[in-house]
């Protein structure tokens, strides 16, 4: 997740009574810019006195006790709430109300004569708020040396969690580096997941991400993999962005002889061949593609989950869940029929909250499958059963409760 090109941060600080300009390697797992402005804080600074600054655009370099750093943000996560609360939340709720309203009603967004501008303002506004959020939460920063050592007081040794997240840093250039608290806090949860594991109940095992690998918070859509019938010929299934490996595994388990797994992300590959090792599949392979393996031969089965919202990724981080103008979909359905065996079947594991937030719609999603000279064989759904769908205070609630995930099988017209 290191840039290509190294970029620093530059800020004045008094040490032993002599102020004087330092000088670090600056780290972004979201890819933001360095901060132009930043001063030297500590356990005195005030948590009124820090929103203050990160608000204004200052970033603060923390030199306090680790843990009163964790409690800092935690205490500029409630300012950044009530301050929402108060101002575009209000707006934005009573937007919301709009749409419950009418999904009590009975009548789909598209019926409703209220709603259907509403709802796609609603999801931008949503996603401009946690950016906001993320901007402000991500100006409290720690300094780390070359070999990730922090010598804040109280620090856990952070090094092997940021070496797996971040990669080595150069030790003979011998800097250190400054980054967010958070991408630190990230760094950390996801050297535990690694570790421990994710455990996918389905399926009797646990799946482990790395760092900046979609790890599918939920694990409806398993189900549908394992009920789907297989194609009576499979001998030869692709995974279309596999990120953990985790569809591949099912198919490799449910008896495909050779399966060909892909995705975009270096970190995907790295820990999808993780995975297939824990399991000891030896029958499926990985290979960095944009989309369709090459050299590989036709597939009896394409699989694939893309990014489900088509709306532009804001970071590296999104990927996964965002696909601008829908290009992976697309380009997937496109390529299907250049890769399919005679009678060979698309598995495409696709959420509809697009459809609920008017980003797409369904006939403009049936044009595609058409286009691409696709017909639906069968489609089985099931309805997601995550917290946020069921959270009457998420401003997206009417959507996202309306939300259903489908298999939908495709087979050449
Ligand atoms: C929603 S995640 C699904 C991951 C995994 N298949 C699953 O179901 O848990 C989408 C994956 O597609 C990958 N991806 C996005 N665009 C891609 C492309 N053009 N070619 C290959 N993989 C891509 C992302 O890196 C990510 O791992």
């Amino acid at each position: 997740m290191l840039q290509t090109e190294k970029q620093y941060v530059q800020w004045r600080e008094n040490k032993n009574g002599n102020e004087s300009l330092h000088k670090a390697r600056w780290l972004s797992a979201s890819s933001h810019a360095p901060p132009a402005r930043i001063v030297v804080v500590d356990d005195k600074t005030t948590a009124d006195e820090a929103y203050r600054l990160a608000c204004e655009g200052t970033s603060l370099l923390w030199r306090g006790d680790f843990h009163n750093a964790r409690q800092l943000l935690q205490a500029l996560k409630r300012r950044i709430e009530r301050t929402n609360e108060r101002s575009e939340q209000r707006k934005i709720k009573k937007a919301a109300n709009k749409s419950a309203k009418s999904a009590k009603s009975n009548k789909t967004a598209f019926e409703s004569s209220e709603t259907p501008k509403d709802i796609p303002n609603l999801f931008h506004q949503q996603r401009q708020i946690q950016a906001q959020r993320s901007r402000i939460l991500s100006r409290l920063l720690l300094e780390l040396d070359s070999d990730y050592a922090s010598h804040l007081r109280r620090s856990p040794d952070v090094s092997a969690a940021c070496t797996a997240a971040f990669g080595q840093l150069d030790k003979a250039a011998d800097e250190s580096c400054v980054l967010s608290f958070r991408d630190l806090q990230g760094a950390l949860g996801a050297a535990q997941w690694r570790e421990k594991g994710v455990p996918v109940e389905s399926l009797g095992l646990s799946i482990y991400p790395h760092y900046g690998v979609f790890a599918p918070p939920r694990h409806e859509y398993v189900q549908l993999l394992l009920d789907a019938p297989l194609p009576t010929v499979h001998d030869v299934a692709y995974d279309i962005g596999t990120g953990t490996g985790l569809l591949a595994i099912i198919l490799a388990q449910r008896g495909v002889k050779q399966v060909i797994a892909t995705d975009l992300n270096p970190r995907a590959l790295a820990c999808a061949n993780e995975n297939f090792t824990r399991q000891g599949l030896a029958n499926v392979q990985l290979q960095q593609a944009d989309l369709y393996p090459t050299d590989a031969p036709f597939a009896n089965l394409i699989v694939c989950n893309p990014p489900w919202l088509p709306a532009k990724p804001s970071s590296p981080l999104e990927y996964a869940v965002y696909d601008a103008n829908s290009a992976m979909l697309r380009g997937l359905l496109q390529g299907a029929k250049s890769h399919l065996a005679k009678q060979g079947e698309v598995w495409l594991i696709l959420s509809d909250l697009a459809e609920h937030l008017q980003l797409r719609t369904r006939d403009e999603l049936l044009g595609w499958f058409a286009n691409a000279g696709l017909a639906v064989t069968y489609r089985l759904d099931t309805k997601p059963k995550h917290g946020r769908s069921q959270d009457e205070t998420d401003p997206l609630f009417a959507a996202r409760s309306a939300e259903v995930t489908s298999l939908w099988c495709l087979q050449r017209v």
